[in-house]
C-alpha cells in the first residue's frame, strides 16, 4: 500500500537517495529542505530518474509557521526526518548554531506531527552516539558517549524522542544509528556534493582522484588495528535509504522507541579504502601520512544483527560497487550539482 510521506533534509545526500527509493516504491513524497547544504537539483534528478516528482517546500524547520502550513494541506502517514547540519568540527566552533538548527527543528517538527496526529518517525542518529566504544562490533545497548556538539544534538534528540514514546503510547519512532554512508546512485546521477574541503574521507578521495585536490592525508598510521589506520564500517547509500523503507515498513508494528545500527557489520581501514578507490577510479591516488585528527577512534564498526531480526534489512552492496557508484558520480560531476 502506498503511503504519504514527509522527508525533511530530502534534498541532501542520504534524504535525495532516500526520496528516490520511495518514488520506486510507490509511495508519495513531500520534501521539505532549507537547501542550506543542498541544492533544489538533486531533486529535479530524483524526479527525472523516478519518472515522477517529489512535492518540494523550501522550509527550515526552525519557522513554526512554515512548517504548520505544509502540515495543513497534507495527511502524513510518515515523517523521515533528514534535516540537520552535520559537521563535526564545525559543531565544535558554533557550538550554538548546531544545538539550535537540530534541537529547534526537531522540537518544531514534533510539535507539528503531534498537532497534526503523525506520531510514526523514522529518525537520522548516528553512530556518533557511541562515541569511543568499549568494543567492536558495537550493538545498540552498547553504552553512549558523545564527544562533540553535533553528536550531542544526535543523543540530546533520541533521549527526547524516548522521553515522548514514554509519555505518549501513540507515538513510534526508529531512532536509525547510521556508520559510515558512502557511494551514490549506480546512475552517477545524484551523490555527494560537500560543500568547501570535504570532512569525510571518501569525498575527499574522489575528489583526489578527479584532480580537484592534491593528495590525500592519511589521520595517522599508528592505530592499535591490522595497518595503524582507522577502521570503519562503510554502508552504500543506497542500502541505506532501503534501511529507510524498511524502517517505514516496519513502524506499524513498532512499539514505542527503537535504536537500530545500520552498517554492514564489515570494517575497512583508510588504507584499504584508498587501493579500493584505486581500482574503480583506474588510476593511483596519491596520499601521504599526517598526524591524527584529535577526536578520531581507531576502529568502529556494527553489530547489524538488530535490523537483520526486527526490519529484515541487510547491507547488500560491498566495496567495490561503493567505489565504482562513488567514482561514477564524481567523474559525471567532478564539482558536484554545480557543474
Ligand atoms: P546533508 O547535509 O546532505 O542533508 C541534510 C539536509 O538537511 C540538507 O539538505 C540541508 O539543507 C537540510 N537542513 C539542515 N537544517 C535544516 C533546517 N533547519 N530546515 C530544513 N532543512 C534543513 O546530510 P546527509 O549526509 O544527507 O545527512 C542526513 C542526516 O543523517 C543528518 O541528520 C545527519 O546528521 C545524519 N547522518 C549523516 C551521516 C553521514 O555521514 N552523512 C552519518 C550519520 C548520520
Ligand atoms: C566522522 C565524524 C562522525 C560522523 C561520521 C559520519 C569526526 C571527528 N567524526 O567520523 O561524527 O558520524 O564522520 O559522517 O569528524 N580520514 C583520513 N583523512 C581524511 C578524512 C578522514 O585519514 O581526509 C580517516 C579518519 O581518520 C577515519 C576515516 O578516515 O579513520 C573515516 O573518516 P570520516 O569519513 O571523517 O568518518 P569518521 O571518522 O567515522
Amino acid at each position: 500500500m502506498s503511503r504519504k510521506v514527509l522527508v525533511t533534509g530530502g534534498a541532501g545526500y542520504i534524504g535525495s537517495h532516500t526520496c528516490l527509493e520511495l518514488l520506486k516504491a510507490g509511495d508519495e513524497v513531500v520534501v521539505v529542505d532549507n537547501l542550506c547544504n543542498s541544492s533544489e537539483e538533486s531533486l529535479r534528478r530524483v524526479d527525472d530518474l523516478a519518472g515522477r516528482g517529489v512535492e518540494f517546500h523550501r522550509v527550515d524547520l526552525c519557522d513554526a509557521g512554515e512548517l504548520e502550513a505544509v502540515f495543513e494541506a497534507h495527511d502524513f502517514d510518515a515523517v523521515v526526518h533528514f534535516a540537520g547540519l552535520k559537521a563535526v568540527g564545525e559543531s565544535c566552533e558554533m557550538p550554538l548554531r548546531y544545538y539550535e538548527n537540530n534541537l529547534t527543528g526537531t522540537i518544531e517538527l514534533l510539535q507539528a506531527m503531534d498537532r497534526h496526529e503523525c506520531r510514526d518517525l523514522v529518525f537520522s542518529s548516528s553512530a556518533t552516539v557511541y562515541g569511543d566504544p568499549d568494543s567492536v562490533p558495537i550493538a545498540e545497548t552498547a553504552a553512549l558517549h558523545t564527544t562533540n556538539p553535533y553528536g550531542r544534538t544526535k543523543y540530546f534528540i533520541e533521549e527526547m524522542m524516548r522521553d515522548l514514546c514514554l509519555a505518549d503510547d501513540r507515538w513510534r519512532c526508529l531512532l536509525l544509528r547510521y556508520f559510515n554512508p558512502i557511494g551514490a546512485h549506480e546512475s552517477g546521477r545524484i551523490g555527494e556534493d560537500p560543500q568547501g574541503i570535504p570532512n569525510n574521507l571518501m569525498p575527499y578521495v574522489m575528489q583526489t582522484a578527479v584532480g580537484l585536490r592534491d593528495e590525500v592525508v592519511v589521520f595517522g598510521d599508528d592505530y592499535d588495528t591490522p595497518d595503524g589506520t582507522g577502521v570503519r564500517d562503510y554502508i552504500h547509500v543506497v542500502d541505506l535509504a532501503l534501511g529507510h523503507l524498511a524502517a517505514l515498513d516496519h513502524l506499524p508494528d513498532a512499539r514505542g522507541c527503537a535504536a537500530i545500527n545500520l552498517g554492514t557489520g564489515q570494517g575497512y581501514s583508510v588504507l584499504e579504502m584508498i587501493a579500493a578507490a584505486e581500482k574503480a577510479a583506474g588510476r593511483k591516488i596519491a596520499y601521504r601520512i599526517g598526524p591524527r585528527r584529535p577526536g578520531d577512534i581507531a576502529t568502529c564498526y556494527a553489530d547489524a544483527s538488530l535490523a537483520a531480526s526486527k526490519l529484515g534489512w541487510k547491507a547488500e552492496r560491498g566495496l567495490e560497487e561503493m567505489c565504482a557508484d562513488a567514482w561514477r558520480w564524481q567523474s559525471a560531476n567532478p564539482k558536484g550539482y554545480s557543474k
